[in-house]
């Protein structure tokens, strides 16, 4: 079997979990990882195809979706078990799956090239415009206000806490967004993360603005 029909196949797959999801996790925030994993693992010499087919599948394990991380690594196994593929091959994809997620800064780092590839890959779609778009989404499917100013920014919180604690979509920024530039692994991803973090930055500085009613007197001539 070729390689762009495992791919293919995968990718049928996956939609199928995912289309209906409005929390951040649509096919599309898929894609669009997909789509920069492949571009950095060309730069970086990591395994494209290892990368392509981890970053389809990083979502289909995450225990917010599937319940339970084990779950969701069981189903990435056998769904790659259907596939004729090297040994080592699948595992460097179950490897590089296995460390994507963020956990509230609490998530293990990546070992391999190709982890390390998939994680950038999907913190660059938590930053810039799309970052922005995605914070708001997922604060409004979980009841969260875009903003309280009388809510503090926790500095250091565990798995859960990250999960169900307070929050708003504009403290968001504080406790992860603003931080993922610095925490990102190869130089290609950080590269791209400058002009998406100055973006956000930006926004945050339009947003209080707007937020405390500054209205510069030259904004009326
Ligand atoms: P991870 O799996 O890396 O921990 P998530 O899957 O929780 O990240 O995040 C999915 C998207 O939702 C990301 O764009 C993330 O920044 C955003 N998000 C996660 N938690 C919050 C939150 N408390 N408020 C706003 N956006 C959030
Ligand atoms: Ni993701």
């Amino acid at each position: 079997m070729r390689k762009e029909q495992i791919i293919r196949e995968t990718e049928q797959y996956v939609k199928s979990i995912l289309e209906r999801d409005s929390s951040g996790h649509d096919w599309w925030h898929i894609d669009r990882v997909r789509r920069l994993g492949c571009q950095l693992a060309q730069q970086e010499g990591a395994n494209v195809f290892v990368v392509e087919m981890a970053a389809l599948l990083h979502d289909v394990a995450d225990e917010k979706i599937v319940g339970s991380e084990e779950i969701g690594m069981r189903l990435v196994r056998e769904w790659l078990a259907r596939f004729p593929m090297g040994t080592e091959e699948r595992e460097s994809v179950i490897e590089a799956i296995s460390t994507v997620s963020y956990k509230g800064g609490n998530g293990k780092p990546p070992r391999t090239l190709e982890g390390k590839v998939v994680q950038d890959a999907d913190r660059l779609d938590a930053i810039g415009a799309i970052g922005i778009a995605r914070a708001f989404m997922y604060a409004g499917h979980r009841g969260h206000l875009m903003y309280d100013p009388a809510l503090s920014v926790r500095e250091t919180m565990t798995k859960e806490e990250y999960r169900h604690g307070p929050s708003t979509a504009i403290h968001h920024f504080y406790e992860k967004l603003l931080k993922l530039k610095d925490l990102l692994h190869t130089e290609s991803a950080k590269m791209l993360a400058v002009r998406r973090h100055q973006f956000m930055e930006q926004f945050l500085r339009q947003f209080y603005q707007e937020w405390n009613g500054n209205v510069d007197p030259s904004d009326f001539t």
